[in-house]
């Protein structure tokens, strides 16, 4: 009887018949130039990859192994798309000034300008992380501890016993007022909330597919008026800028305070140049936009899994159970089960399923492969994620993992790496970890369907569909 192989089998037998395809072709000193990969996408793939990305990307990865080419498609360039920790650390340990990673994040113009750190490369970029880097780290970080807890406190306050409500939207609201407050040292105020609703508006605009889409096919960049979607857009980004130049220049050219807002207004460069207020607002909507959607979508499927895993909740709620409400936010963040429970989150399902792409500004050699000038790279968090070599049983949602191994920085990139690592990745963390140990002491929930939840591409990112509803208990 003929024996169907499983996809775990197949898979593991073409990244073995790829890799000693690759190994024989640089022994051999012959010129691979690309991976083995996708000819051509239809119209099916391309409307798999962009709504049902995951399976999608997983099904190729079976047919072509760990690394793999994929070729242009809805305003995405040619690019290799990496899949296992070899070829993530190949990449994260090469020369950065080899790549250009800015330019590949020029979909994002119309959204942040082009003076943010996200399209920024070379020595600007290395300057401007630097600039921004303390902001995130070491003892600012840790001052965020206290703001972070009193705005989720504030929240729960207002949560009634039967309540029904989607946690996404319950952690948007605090992920917003977190940056807002401890990273902008904007506060509360008639200004501050007009800035929120604001700001909630212009960024879901960009959570749904279709419009994202808009950014990467220029065609439909027409201004047809307010109730045009691009128009709208433009509409939507006005207002918000309107009211970031009024806080800007509130401030003046602060120099007190030790917020990014501050930062930046008391900057100068060597001619003693101030920046520009558009480099100024596009760095805001910058932090925004990366440490909003991601920090919520990644705490909304944490309370999931949770709750879904009753077992897995009891474990932490002992763990719990050894802290205060009020105990201090750096010892909390140090409870190991918690951290299991949080990488295990990003493990899972990564908020970002790709790493930014680098783009080779001259020709390299790359794990057997002789790569073009050109070319870009694209690490996949997903894949890594769930490279069964790494992960066996990988789509079991499973903390202890993170207890019984340490995974290197090539296996583990819910944050990406080098030089782009995440600039906020300590503060998301962080504030996972406060917002998870804040509510689980205070309040019982439970989610309304039992289902398992699948993510969806929302905008740039993934998050659970339907936004995990849930119900006070
Ligand atoms: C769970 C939450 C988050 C996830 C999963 C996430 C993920 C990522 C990823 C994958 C990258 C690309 C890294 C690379 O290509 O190597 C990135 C870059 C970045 N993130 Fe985050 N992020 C999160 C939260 C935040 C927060 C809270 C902020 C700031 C408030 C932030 C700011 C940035 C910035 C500024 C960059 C660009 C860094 C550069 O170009 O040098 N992120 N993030």
């Amino acid at each position: 009887m003929n024996k169907t192989p499983s996809l775990t089998t197949e898979f593991k037998q073409n990244v073995r018949k790829n890799l000693m395809t690759a190994t024989i072709k640089a022994t051999e000193n012959k010129k691979l130039a690309l991976p083995p990969g996708i000819k051509r996408y239809g119209l099916q793939a391309i409307f798999n990859l962009i709504f049902r990305p995951i399976p999608t990307l997983e099904r190729y990865r079976d047919r072509y192994g760990d690394i793999y080419y994929s070729p242009s498609f809805a305003g995405f360039p040619p690019f290799i798309i990496i899949g296992n920790s070899e070829g993530v650390e190949s990449l994260f340990t090469a020369d950065p000034d080899l790549f250009e990673t800015g330019s590949s994040n020029k979909a994002i113009q119309p959204l942040l300008g082009d003076q943010s750190i996200l399209q920024l490369d070379g020595e600007p970029h290395k300057k401007r992380r630097k600039l921004l880097m303390p902001s995130f780290h070491g003892q600012r970080l840790q001052s965020y501890g206290e703001i972070i807890t009193n705005i989720t406190q504030s929240i729960i306050d207002r949560w009634q016993k039967d309540d029904i409500f989607l946690m996404r939207e319950a952690a948007q609201e605090i992920t917003l007022s977190v940056i807002l407050q401890a990273v902008f040292g904007i506060n509360e105020g008639n200004k501050y909330q007009q800035l929120r609703q604001q700001l909630t508006r212009y960024l879901d605009l960009f959570n749904s597919p279709v419009y994202t889409t808009t950014l990467f096919i220029p065609a439909l960049q027409k201004n047809w008026g307010k109730w045009s979607p691009w128009g709208n857009f433009i509409y939507q980004r006005d207002q918000v800028y309107e009211l970031l130049s009024q806080e800007i220049d509130k401030r003046g050219t602060a120099t007190e305070g030790e917020d990014i807002l501050s930062l930046l207004l008391s900057v100068t460069d060597e001619q003693g140049e101030h920046l520009s207020k558009n480099e100024v607002m596009g760095e805001l909507m910058t932090m925004l936009f990366a440490g909003h959607e991601t920090t919520s979508s990644a705490l909304a499927w944490a309370f999931y899994w949770l709750h879904f895993h009753p077992s897995i909740y009891h474990n932490l709620k002992d763990e719990l159970d050894t802290i205060n409400v009020d105990s201090d936010p750096m010892e909390i963040a140090k409870l190991p089960y918690l951290s299991a429970v949080v990488s295990e989150t990003l493990r899972i399902y990564p908020i970002a399923l790709f790493a930014f792409n680098r783009t080779l500004k001259t020709s390299w050699e790359f794990m057997g492969y002789s790569l073009e000038k050109g070319m870009s790279l694209g690490p996949c968090i997903s894949l890594v994620h769930h490279h069964p070599d790494i992960y066996p049983n990988s789509k079991e949602f499973k903390p202890e993992r993170f207890l019984e191994r340490q995974f290197s920085p090539y296996e583990f990139i819910p944050f990406g790496g080098s030089n782009r690592r995440c600039l906020g990745y300590a503060l998301a963390l962080y504030e996972m970890k406060l917002v998870l140990a804040t509510v689980l002491k205070q309040v019982n929930l439970k989610l309304v369907n039992s289902q398992p939840i699948l993510p969806v591409r929302r905008g740039f990112t993934t998050s659970p569909q339907g936004g995990v509803k849930m119900q006070i208990i």
